[in-house]
């Protein structure tokens, strides 16, 4: 939410038109973070140089066009989500601070107290233009910067005064070599580069520019110029050997690489995601997870899960509570972030929270973690993005190597999740001795066939994308489902609503006959996920009768079935096949039709796929 930009370079290090174009380039690959508004400062001759427009990226590099060249080595910027303030060019990031604009900020976050930063600001005569929490940080650190030598002093006396989550860049126009960014509680990462070294929200940023890159920890303030990243606490005291790391995803993987969107270009990514998720985890029929730095008699004595995460995130945990109770035998709550720490749960030392977050950032799930950690747990976090905030509070991190998702609908970051959570649930069982070696063995060879079955399900597609393009005047779309197809149904429904802005909503199909059912009428689209029909079993037999129920009401039935399931035929309207696997593993392959049902019916409905309105990747606000 916000994505920010900074570069420090030398005239060494490229032309001067080179902080532009690096922090522009760095502020469209972070678009997806928020896109009511843009933004670009640089010093200039003895002054701050300002460019900001209301809307997307391409508003401001027609704003700039002509002024690319700059007299100074650095430059900050800013895509803006808006919280405070209408999205407008006012309201849009940098700020000036100071009675004579001497200052620029960038911010990413919410300042809790600014009412009264601000009253007081304003009483010392500091002018106001914005509606935005920002603008008064801007003003504070002018006002600390007169009693202070330096901009990192400055910035240290003003952060003294912030409550709330910011991540800061600023600049002053009597340093122009300089910038000074500081983060609490909101994401920030340095890159080095030769003569030139970068800042941003996400690594997304400069990835096409370095590989190299320093997390900066909570709570840390760091001085970067061409040559230079210098990291101090908020207490002065210097960090000695911030944590250095290389960035595994490559340039391409933040561009579209000829797919109409990101969104498109993710989907059909998966089978090579997921088999990176899997990749090096099994060794000698046991499960390696290097990562899971938390004691094994720990791990023994866990008598409870829950798991935390918001949106799709969490659609992924209701799929593995399913795996990993059947594997440990440990029950598994579920758990939307946000409602959890408010509902007086109960957490103890024999608690093993699981938070699922693809950005790492999600203030939500980070809030959730840091409760449990309070209350005596155990914190594993199912992540996608390296040094964020979530895996850096938690007792373990296990990565989802999917690459970056940069389309604000998530796709194959839902696989990653999932899959990644199976490998836990595999490992646990494996040291609590549930399950042993060679049951472990059968598992994942089943588990490393996703794979290639994904990537069957995707070079079938054209059937739903033709389905998609034929029901582009659709209003309303029912999906169900039983067992793990039930949370399927709801990351169905979810990824329609986000992205096509149609009405959906997922239903646990034994629960239409308490009260759904009313919706159903003549024409009315229904997907129904279908479970295996090996052994003929009454789950099976039950989501075929549901079939018939809808039908019965006038439902135009669109199932998602096993190869093979001749069962569903005399009821479907339409049949979309996937591959058999086990009935546990299915939602790896389920949920894809799904995801090209809405990204095609978005793009035929000529909608921003990527970018859906009100929406931002990475929900760094509660
Ligand atoms: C929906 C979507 C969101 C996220 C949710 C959590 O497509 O992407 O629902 O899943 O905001 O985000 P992370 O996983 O970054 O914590």
């Amino acid at each position: 939410m916000c994505g920010i930009v900074g570069y420090a370079g030398s005239a060494a290090a490229g032309t001067t038109t080179r902080p532009s174009e690096v922090v522009l380039g760095g502020l469209s690959r972070l678009e997806y973070r928020g896109y009511d508004s843009a933004g670009i400062a640089r010093c200039g001759e003895g002054e701050i140089e300002l460019f900001k427009a209301s809307g997307k990226i391409q508003n401001l590099r027609e704003k700039l066009a002509g002024h690319e060249a700059s007299a100074s080595n650095v430059a900050i910027g800013h895509t803006r989500w808006a919280t405070h303030g209408t999205p407008s060019d006012v309201n849009s990031h940098p700020h000036l601070g100071g009675k004579h604009g001497e200052i620029a900020l960038v911010h990413n976050g919410i300042i809790e107290n600014f009412a009264s930063l601000k009253k007081e600001l304003f009483e010392a005569g500091y002018e106001f233009v914005s509606d935005t929490d920002s603008e008064v940080v801007a003003h504070l650190l002018a006002r600390e910067y007169e009693n202070a030598e330096t901009l990192t002093e400055a910035m240290r006396a003003c952060v003294a005064h912030l409550e709330g989550a910011f991540t800061l860049l600023a600049i002053h126009k009597d340093d122009p070599e300089t910038i000074v960014a500081v983060r609490r509680n909101s994401p920030l990462v340095v890159g080095l580069g030769e003569g030139e070294n970068f800042l941003g929200s996400d690594v997304a940023a400069f990835v096409d520019h370095t590989k190299s890159a320093v997390e900066i920890g909570q709570d840390q303030i760091v001085t970067v110029t061409a040559n230079n990243v210098d990291v101090i606490g908020f207490d002065g005291t210097p960090v000695a050997e911030p944590k250095q790391y290389t960035i595994e995803w490559d340039a391409a993987s933040a561009q579209k690489s000829g797919y109409p969107s990101f969104m498109a270009k993710e989907i059909h990514e998966q089978a090579k995601a997921i088999s990176d998720t899997l990749l090096g985890r099994l060794e000698n029929n046991e499960i390696v997870l290097d990562e899971m730095h938390i004691d094994p008699s720990h791990l023994r004595s866990i008598d409870k899960i829950i798991v935390v995460a918001c949106g799709t995130a969490a659609n992924a945990g209701e799929v593995v509570k399913y795996a990993i109770e059947h594997w440990c035998r440990i029950p598994v709550e579920v758990e939307l972030a946000h409602e959890f720490r408010y509902r007086d749960p109960i957490v103890h030392e024999r608690t093993l929270v699981v938070a699922i977050s693809q950005s790492g950032e999600t203030m939500d799930t980070l809030m959730a973690v840091r409760y449990a950690k309070e209350q005596g747990a155990k914190v594993v976090a199912i992540c996608n993005t390296r040094g964020a905030t979530i895996p850096r509070e938690s007792d373990a991190a296990i990565y989802l190597h999917v690459g970056p998702e940069i389309a604000v609908a998530s796709t194959k970051a839902y696989l990653g999740q999932i899959a990644a959570c199976y490998l836990l649930g595999l490992f646990l069982a494996q040291v609590r001795g549930n399950l042993y070696g060679d049951e472990i063995e059968a598992i994942m060879r089943d588990l490393e066939e996703i794979p290639g079955k994904i990537q069957d399900v995707l070079d079938n597609s054209g059937q739903v994308e033709k389905l998609a393009h034929d029901m582009v005047e659709t209003t309303s779309v029912l999906f169900l489902g039983r067992h793990v197809g039930f949370p399927t149904a709801l990351e169905g429904a979810l990824k329609l609503k986000e992205i096509a802005y149609i009405h959906a909503e997922g239903f646990a199909a034994g629960e239409l006959k308490h009260g759904p059912i009313a919706l159903v009428e003549e024409g009315q689209p229904v997907f129904i996920v279908v479970p295996s029909p090996r052994g003929r079993d009454s789950l099976h037999a039950k989501v075929v009768s549901n079939i018939q129920e809808v039908r019965a009401r006038g439902a135009h039935t669109l199932v998602i079935a096993e190869e093979g399931d001749t069962d569903v035929e005399p009821y479907a309207d339409v049949v979309i096949r996937y591959p058999e696997t086990r009935t546990l593993f299915a939602p790896l392959l389920t949920i894809i039709p799904l995801q090209i049902f809405a990204c095609e019916l978005a793009t035929a409905k000529g909608l921003d796929v990527d970018q859906p309105r009100n929406l931002a990747k990475s929900v760094t606000v509660e």
